[in-house]
């Protein structure tokens, strides 16, 4: 089981760079959960006193024996070795961000039902087909541009985007953000990545208020919300029932405030988008 109820085990092994340019060779079931273990202390004597900062190496395994066997293999490993690993691992894996269109649907959608079928991140249960999916994209695309991570095989590591909070028009200037990683993406930095750069896509987009809901459990969720300046404003429990009953919270972000009325919301145009996501390393 990983944060948030997780049907599908999993593992991993690892190496993790420190403070000092060291690597930190492991294995694991939840990368994103273990890395922040190690940055908070609670990984491993050697990665605290070390100073875990970030992955410089992950590879999925068949399963956890697997794991084992590789952890011991790449310990065996003469350092040279590991760094050319960690080199070869870090060009692939590092992210690029770009506007979606229709023709992403699939891609997105892929990842989405993988949460759908896995996950508790999403109360849906059922998954949704191509078909809504590409008009999910076009819809989405009328809030605010839709941004999604590759690496550099085009793979998609993972998207972020806004709807509306409440179809009432009083509500124009409130979004609720969505983000999903690609199960194998998640604790590599895509999710922050992705998230800094929608805020202020959504900032250019001219918003106020950013809502996101989080089942709970769902502690990678809560912790980049409360990084990137969220606050909980409220939680309720048995709120929906996906293998169990699950509870909700509410996290808001204030874009900007003051009492004078708003300015209409205006799509950021896609010269806007592209200075923006420059700065986040764009394709
Ligand atoms: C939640 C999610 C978007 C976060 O993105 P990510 O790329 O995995 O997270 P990052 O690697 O950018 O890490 C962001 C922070 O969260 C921490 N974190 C990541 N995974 C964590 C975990 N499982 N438990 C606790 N903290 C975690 C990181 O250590 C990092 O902390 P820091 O900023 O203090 O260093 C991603 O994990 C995901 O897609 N999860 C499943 C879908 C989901 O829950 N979406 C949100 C629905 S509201």
């Amino acid at each position: 089981m990983s944060g948030g109820a997780e049907h599908e085990e999993r593992a991993y092994v690892y190496m993790v760079r420190c403070a000092g340019g060291q690597l930190y060779t492991g294995w694991t079931n939840d990368p994103g959960a273990r890395l922040h273990a190690h940055k908070t202390g609670k990984g491993a004597k050697a990665t605290r006193a070390m100073g875990a900062k970030r992955f410089a190496y992950l590879e999925r395994c068949a399963d956890k024996s697997d794991a084992l066997r590789r952890e011991a293999a790449l310990k065996k490993l003469p350092k040279a070795k590991k760094e050319a690993l960690c080199g070869e691992w870090e060009g692939k894996n590092l992210p690029r961000l770009s506007v979606a269109t229709r023709a992403d649907a699939a891609d997105i959608l892929e990842i989405y039902n993988w949460y759908v079928l896995n996950h508790t991140a999403t109360f849906q249960v059922t998954p949704s087909t191509l078909e809504e999916y590409e008009d999910w994209v076009d819809n989405t695309r009328k809030v605010a541009p839709l941004l999604l991570a590759r690496d550099a095989e085009g793979k998609l590591l993972g998207y972020a985007c806004a709807h509306r909070w409440h179809p009432r028009e009083a509500y124009d200037w409130s979004v609720e953000s969505t983000i999903y990683c690609a199960p194998d993406a998640r604790g590599l930095g895509v999710g922050t990545l992705l998230y800094r750069a929608l805020l202020e896509v959504l900032d250019a987009c001219g918003y106020w208020n950013v809502y996101a809901l989080v089942a709970d459990p769902n502690p990678a969720s809560e912790h980049i919300h409360q990084r990137l300046g969220f606050s909980c404003v409220g939680r309720t429990p048995h709120t929906a029932y996906k293998w169990g009953w699950l509870g909700l919270s509410t996290w808001w972000l204030a874009l900007r405030s003051g009492s004078e009325k708003p300015a209409p919301i205006r799509l950021a145009s896609p010269e806007e988008t592209a200075a923006i996501l420059k700065k986040y390393g764009s394709i």
